[in-house]
């Protein structure tokens, strides 16, 4: 276990309820996507997962441990977050100044921040970047240039809040390829808050889905869509092809033997109902033939 949240309720100053008895484990090494529609609960929960809001009850644990108990130098040294908004994030003049920053206050040498700065720039696709002034990026560099900023503290888990929105969908695929690369290659662990249906199943291994504040249920990709009550219970839709296999049963009596979430699953599905299909045609010719022979 990383982090967990053990049945953690919060509400934000002017009375909102935000949390109720949210409990979640968030595994070492996995690539985990924290569902629900829009304010459900996910910026919460995050923000609770690297302590910068303190549960009205409940707590967070990592690592077996308190969360409360921990410096928040520790916490931010092994933990970092990317908010959905960049602008929220960034703050210095220029690109490199930024991404040194988290790096700069860990206390390393100059020379190991400057390797870790250029490195994470490199990684996320904008070693170009150093020099420009942040206020000249765009929106898709500004949330490359935030996460290069989490990746120069060379973090154990990175908590992204919806780190797709607002990108165009080249910029969501390397994004998501981005981060799965990390999760796979350095060992990261990844929670991504997301409402984006189409994604999930390409990138991640379990799926957390919450609703007005609750955890309603956890699951990898594929048993999870299966279960398409909740999921529509919980303000979200089927991803396409899902959907897709839906109609297809309801309305042409078409089975398929698993629900395919992506296009590459219901290619794979579809050629196979056409080759049954086929067979048995051809099966029934066949018969046709040795009954007028
Ligand atoms: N600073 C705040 N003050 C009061 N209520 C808030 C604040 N931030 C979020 N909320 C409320 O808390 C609930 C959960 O919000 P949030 O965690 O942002 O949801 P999500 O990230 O899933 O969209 C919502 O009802 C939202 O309106
Ligand atoms: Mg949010």
């Amino acid at each position: 276990m990383v982090i967990a949240a053990e049945a953690l309720s919060f509400s934000y100053p002017d009375g909102t309820h935000a949390l109720a008895e949210v409990s979640l484990e968030v595994r070492k090494g996995e690539f985990l996507a924290l569902m629900g529609a829009n304010g459900c609960g996910k910026t919460t929960l995050l923000k609770h997962f690297i302590g910068l809001l303190k549960p009205s009850s409940g707590r967070v644990l990592l690592d077996g441990k308190e969360l409360r108990r921990f410096e928040d130098r520790e916490i931010f040294r092994r933990i970092g977050m990317v908010f959905q908004d960049p602008n929220d994030q960034l703050f210095a003049a220029t690109v490199e100044h930024d991404v040194a920053f988290g790096a700069v206050n860990l206390g390393l040498t100059e020379d190991e921040v400057a390797a870790r700065t250029g490195e994470a720039l490199r990684l996320v696709g904008a070693g170009e970047l150093g020099d420009k002034a942040i206020h000249a990026l765009s929106f898709g560099q500004k949330r490359r240039v935030a996460i290069a900023g989490v990746l120069a503290m060379e973090p154990e888990v990175i908590l992204l809040d919806e780190p797709t929105s607002g990108l165009d969908p080249r910029g969501t695929s390397s994004i998501m390829h981005l981060l799965r690369k990390l999760n796979r290659e350095r060992a990261i662990t990844m929670v991504v808050a997301t409402h984006d249906v189409e994604l999930v199943p390409l990138f991640c291994d379990w799926v957390a889905i919450m609703s007005r504040g609750r955890m309603v249920g956890e699951e990898t990709p594929q048993r999870l869509f299966a279960d398409t009550a909740m999921v529509r219970e919980a303000g979200l839709r089927l991803p396409r092809m899902a959907h897709l296999a839906e109609i297809l049963h309801k309305e042409d009596g078409v089975r398929f033997p698993a629900v395919p979430l992506t296009i590459a699953q219901a290619r794979r599905a579809l050629l196979k109902l056409m080759e049954g299909r086929q067979e048995s045609e051809a099966g029934a010719f066949c018969r046709v033939d040795g009954e007028e022979g």
